[in-house]
């Protein structure tokens, strides 16, 4: 709510240290929703990054690997693909994970639920708002609008699912599937990161035991990016690598996933009902640069509402990860990673700006 001076008191100075408190924000939805809206507020247009033009959809496509294969009991099948695991990580970053058995239904029934919940009125979710970039449940619009010049197309929903389940009370049938969802994805997660251990030549289980797995910090994010009047004007989500190891993905049959693949912004399809994984910057810092994390970005369209659920899978909160020293080659120092416990990293990302670089490259540059 605006407070007003009391008449007669001078106008307080303009304060230089502290920042504006953050404005009470109109969602996306409910403005995609204003009657006649054929043009964007200017604090959504977007700045254009000229040496980042999308490549055509029709190019190298992003690598898949079959995850009963990565689990298979034939020594010969796991092991080619855990090979095509580590060109995956090495080569784009990116891959899609098939046959991965969370069934098609719970998929879809996670999508359902978190488009009830950006479905209900603005009252109700506001419920959900947090205060603070490590609360357990957040409900926003744009990235971090009290530090964005520009705002994103884009409400989310940010909900902590691990190691302390937390869900939203409505829709009252979220946290019943959202719990079985972030126990399945879990699952895969964890064989994931075996196979990239195995791939980077350490021990299955190194980066798990490095990372205090057991209790792995996972985020659900979901992403609400209505239609847009003017989606060449504006975006959903601007270019951004993601903390943690790996990220699980899936979206309502809208595409609007971009990535960068050799200096380009490839358009990603995915494969239906499959996982779109991407590692995170503790496995480029654990892999000690040999994979990295790779930045991709979100845009909009005109036509469809696009909902995507990004399942973040960290360290647990308290632990800082190092480079493996087994990686380091004869006489290489491992490279400046900051080590910074998982939790304080993702309070300093989720605190920032969205500039288009890796937030790695950031801290490392702020010399923490
Ligand atoms: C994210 C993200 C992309 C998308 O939530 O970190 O990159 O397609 N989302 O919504
Ligand atoms: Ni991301």
């Amino acid at each position: 709510m605006a407070t007003t001076a009391p008449t007669g008191s001078p106008p307080s100075p303009p304060s230089l240290t502290h920042p504006p408190p953050p404005r009470k924000l109109t969602s996306v939805k409910a403005l995609s929703e204003s009657p006649g809206l054929s043009s964007i507020p200017s604090i959504y247009t977007f700045p254009k990054q000229p040496n980042h033009e999308p490549v055509s959809d029709t190019k190298e496509p992003i690598p898949t690997i079959d995850f009963s294969l990565l689990i298979s009991s034939n020594p010969d099948e796991r092991s080619k693909t855990i090979r095509e695991l580590g060109k995956a990580c090495r080569d784009w970053g990116f891959f899609m994970v098939t046959n991965h058995g969370v069934p098609e239904r719970m998929m879809k029934a996670m999508i359902e639920v978190c488009r009830e919940f950006f479905e209900l009125t603005e009252e109700e979710k506001g419920e959900c708002e947090g205060k603070h970039v490590l609360d357990p449940i957040r409900y926003g619009t744009s990235f971090n609008p009290s530090v964005d010049k520009i705002l994103y197309w884009r409400d989310y929903l940010k909900i902590f699912q691990h190691p302390a389940f937390h869900s939203p009370s409505n829709p009252p049938s979220f946290s019943e599937i959202a719990l079985e969802y972030s126990k399945r994805t879990r699952g895969v997660m964890k064989e994931i990161v075996r196979g990239i251990s195995e791939s980077l030549g350490l021990e299955d289980k190194y980066i798990e035991k490095a990372s205090s797995l057991e209790n792995c910090l996972q985020i659900m994010v979901a992403n609400l990016y209505p239609p847009c009047p003017q989606p060449e004007l504006a975006m959903g989500l601007a270019a951004h690598t993601d903390h943690g190891l790996l990220t699980l993905l899936i979206q309502n049959d809208t595409v609007g996933l971009q990535v960068l693949h050799k200096d380009k912004l490839v358009n990603i399809h995915p494969i239906p009902n499959s996982f779109l994984v991407n590692i995170g910057d503790h496995i480029e810092i654990l892999s000690n640069g040999k994979y990295k994390s790779v930045l991709h970005r979100a845009v909009v369209n005109d036509r469809d509402v696009r909902i995507s659920i990004a399942l973040a899978h960290g360290p647990a909160a308290d632990v800082a990860v190092n480079p493996a020293p087994m990686l380091l080659e004869d006489g290489q120092n491992p490279l400046a990673y900051p080590a910074i416990k998982y939790k304080e990293y993702v309070e300093l990302q989720q605190s920032s700006k969205l500039d288009g670089k890796s937030y790695l490259e950031h801290i490392r540059n702020r010399g923490i």
